[in-house]
């Protein structure tokens, strides 16, 4: 017998629509991986510590060195201060942080805040972890709807899940809305889980913000980052949360049931990349804008209406006018006919809203997005 928790998710649309594209020879802008090296420094690091054998269990919260790197960067970049040795835990992914955290925080029965677009996640581990998730849909803009976020805290809210730089729509909370969110946090007795994958993919100038380094949300804060989209390396599987002892002693057991530990020589390289300059992240923002800029206009003249993310690796696009499939059918039609792949906007949406919109990744080589340009030329013939 399955667990009924298990009853009201399907399989990732995601990885179904990148097995489709690979089927198809499409071009892949359905999940978001790089298609590009990883930089070598960091996967020397991971090689030599796999010929100097680090080869076995790590400590289950993750290597010290690591932890103390990460402390750092989370008082450098994040502007919060966390104790190595009791609030940070190195995780499988941030996959694993969501999942640990939830666990860590859910009764059966209790309510979960989930903003809407949300990442695919989010539903299944408020399903897994018995949570009741609430969607607040935001506005067409992407910013928050006040009213619609006040009403759904009540008696029953236990944790809201925020994701900035967000996927799919690229939204970067503003100090105003986090501050909004923090005060509702408080009120209600809430603990944000605060999942910041993107943190260093931001555009325009834009400055990242972490919840948790407001003073009232040091206690009422777990921060999720990883080294998956920073560093280019989605397969490494490793991530961490942040959150004070009592919260990240709660994590901490789950995590270690779950996992026993985060993969040993992998943590080593990953502490090579927290030592990389400034300039390192600098780069890495300006080349994903750069994407995001191609990508945009590529959609535009193929008909597609698309907001400019602010930050993180997608385009979350309306279809173009007139197209009468639901965005499964069209994602399908894409992929097959066209020979780009992309996720159909349901993954994303609780509501119908999700039915007239695609999310593409511009997270490609320049020449595998011109592939792609050149193929949805064909949209307008
Ligand atoms: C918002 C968000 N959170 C978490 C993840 C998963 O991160 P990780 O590779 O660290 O498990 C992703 C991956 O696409 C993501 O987009």
């Amino acid at each position: 017998m399955i667990s009924h928790r298990l009853e009201h998710f399907t399989e990732s649309v995601i990885r179904d629509m990148s097995q489709l594209a690979v089927i198809h020879h499409a071009v892949n802008l359905a999940q978001g991986f790089p298609d590009f090296p990883a930089p070598d420094e960091i996967k020397r690091a991971a090689v030599a510590a796999i010929m100097e054998d680090y080869n076995q269990y790590s400590i289950t919260w993750g290597g010290k060195e690591l932890r103390n790197a990460i402390s750092q960067k989370a008082h450098k970049y994040n502007h919060i201060e966390a104790d190595p040795e009791t609030d940070i835990t190195v995780t499988c992914g941030v996959t694993e942080a969501l999942m640990a955290s939830m666990l860590a925080l859910i009764n059966e029965g209790d309510e979960v805040i989930i903003f809407e677009p949300f990442y695919e996640s989010y539903g299944p581990d408020s399903a897994v972890s018995g949570a009741i998730p609430q969607f607040v849909p935001l506005n067409h803009d992407f910013s928050i709807n006040e009213e619609a976020l006040v009403s759904a805290f009540n008696k029953k809210t236990r944790a809201l899940i925020i994701n900035t730089p967000s996927n799919p729509c690229g939204k970067v909370f503003t100090k105003d809305e986090l501050k909004l969110i923090a005060d509702l946090c408080v009120e209600h007795d809430v603990i944000a889980v605060s999942d910041e994958i993107y943190e260093y993919i931001i555009f325009d100038g834009r400055k990242h913000i972490s919840i948790g380094s407001f003073d009232e949300m040091r206690d009422k804060t777990i921060t999720l980052s990883g080294f998956s989209k920073t560093y280019s390396v989605t397969g490494w599987r490793i991530g961490y949360a942040i959150a004070e002892k009592t919260l990240s002693s709660a994590v901490r057991k789950v995590h270690d049931f779950l996992t026993v530990g985060a993969p040993t020589p992998l943590q080593c390289a990953c502490l090579t990349g927290l030592n990389f300059p400034d300039s390192y992240y600098k780069g890495h923002a300006a080349m994903y804008q750069r994407k995001r800029d191609y990508l945009h206009d590529t959609l535009t003249k193929a008909g597609f209406r698309c907001h400019l993310p602010e930050g993180a690796y997608y385009i979350l696009a309306d279809m173009p006018e007139g197209t009468e499939m639901d965005s499964l059918a069209y994602a399908r039609y894409l992929t097959n006919e066209i020979g780009v792949a992309a996720v159909p906007g349901t993954s994303f949406y609780h509501s119908e809203l999700g039915k007239h919109k695609l999310r593409f990744t511009f997270s490609k080589k320049d020449e595998t997005l011109q592939e792609a340009a050149r193929r949805l030329e064909k949209l307008n013939k």
